[in-house]
């Protein structure tokens, strides 16, 4: 037995009863030799379905360099598709850990999914990166040990603008976002620095998430003399949202400004000049001149037809990259959840967005910037135009330590 090499031990091990009896070290030892499984729960139809193209596509194109080979093993990606509603989400989530048995699960994009899945995770302990939701308080009172996060807290792209819009846009705003945690989130992350730098709220409004007609809720805007708009949408909801804020002549008079995902280049196209001169803050732009941005939108475009990526890309990149490193890092050993946890926690890397790092106390990422951005016409057509910055964007939640 001793003398045995890996290949014969294995193969010996598979001709016993399915394993059964070879001894548990015997089965790890096959499980270790397996694919890792990376179970992708995100939204690929419904509101958010461009959101989970992007996030899908960057990250594949990670494993696509890596030959889809990390640390000697396979990696199988197991998507599911969230519809972007939460009790399809949570479904989706109960049989990626209960039936597939993930090693480690990515997504989702819609903050009440993972509101509503976060027990499970935390409980199974399964190890969940998230690559979009930003519900704030999954890096505060709810984090765990468990929980990554590498897209943003609804709170970083938004609390830097309040202030920013008081000083340089209007003193008087309406606030319009879906009518759920992440409006939530973004809507009070805004007023924190906005009321404090003399903001006046004329009213603030909530549509339900995929609202087509908006035409109620522009009418208020209207006649509610605010000189700016701040808004949060997203996916098929911010085409339609910026569309009709046009169309409805809003334009001319009012300052539409919002959440960097309003204008992201995964909706850019289809909104057309309606977008021209909204203000939005956000952790990237397509434009930001270092080397690791210029070859992933290079790389990028080429992978997926000419497609420009946006800030949902970035975050499937980081993701797969930290799948990357931290499988290396432990040689491909995914049975030790603690010595996998403390290699994500450690990984360090320089990303389209700049450094990526995570903040040991939550578990989320520190935007290394937060771009106040324009969308401006430039030589390939609009494009989200840097006009200030603010650095080193950290959650305020204090909760997670780095496990031992
Ligand atoms: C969220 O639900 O947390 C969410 C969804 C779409 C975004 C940003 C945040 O663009």
């Amino acid at each position: 037995m001793d003398r045995m090499t890996r290949r014969t031990f294995l193969g010996a091990a598979a001709t016993t009863a399915a394993g059964a009896a070879a001894g548990p070290w015997v089965l790890r030892a096959q499980a270790q030799g397996g694919p890792v499984k990376v179970g992708i729960l995100l939204p690929y139809s419904g509101v958010y379905a461009v959101l989970g193209e992007s996030i899908t596509q960057a990250m594949e194109l990670v494993f696509a360099r890596e030959s889809w080979t990390v640390a000697g093993r396979k990696i199988e990606l197991i998507k599911e598709d969230t519809e972007a509603k939460p009790p399809v989400g949570i479904r989706k989530a109960d049989k990626l850990i209960d039936s597939d048995k993930v090693d480690i699960l990515t997504g989702p994009v819609h903050s009440g999914v993972l509101m509503g899945m976060r027990d499970k995770v935390h409980n199974s302990k399964t190890i969940l990166i998230v690559s979009n939701a930003g519900a704030d308080v999954i890096s505060r009172e709810r984090c765990s040990k468990w929980i990554f996060r590498t897209s943003f807290s609804n709170w970083q792209p938004n609390w830097p603008m309040g202030g920013w819009v008081a000083k340089n846009v209007s003193k008087e705003v309406f606030l319009v976002a879906p009518n759920y945690q992440a409006g939530k989130d973004m809507m009070t992350a805004f007023k924190e620095t906005y009321l404090p730098a003399g903001g006046k709220v004329v009213a603030e409004d909530y549509p339900k998430l995929s609202e087509t007609d908006y035409a109620p809720y522009l009418t208020k805007i209207k006649q509610s003399g605010a000189k700016a708009v701040y808004a949060f949408f997203s996916g098929s909801d911010a085409v339609n949202f910026v569309k009709q804020f046009d169309q409805f002549g809003l334009k001319q008079s009012i300052k539409l400004t919002g959440a960097g995902f309003l204008t992201e280049p995964d909706v850019l196209p289809a909104q057309g000049r309606s977008a021209l001169g909204v203000i939005t803050g956000h952790f990237y732009t397509p434009l930001l001149d270092n080397p690791v941005n210029k070859k992933f939108v290079a790389d990028f475009k080429a992978k997926f037809g000419g497609k420009t990526p946006d800030g949902f890309a970035v975050q499937g990149y980081d993701t797969a990259e930290v799948i990357v490193r931290a499988l290396k890092a432990v040689n491909g050993n995914t049975q030790d959840k603690d010595k996998l946890v403390a290699a994500i926690a450690r990984t360090e890397f320089d990303s389209p967005r700049g450094r990526f790092r995570f903040d040991q106390k939550s578990h989320n990422v520190i935007q290394p910037f937060i771009y106040i951005r324009e969308v401006k016409e430039v030589a390939g057509g609009l494009d989200n135009v840097p006009i200030d910055k603010v650095a080193d964007v950290t959650d305020p939640g204090t909760g997670c330590t780095l496990p031992a």
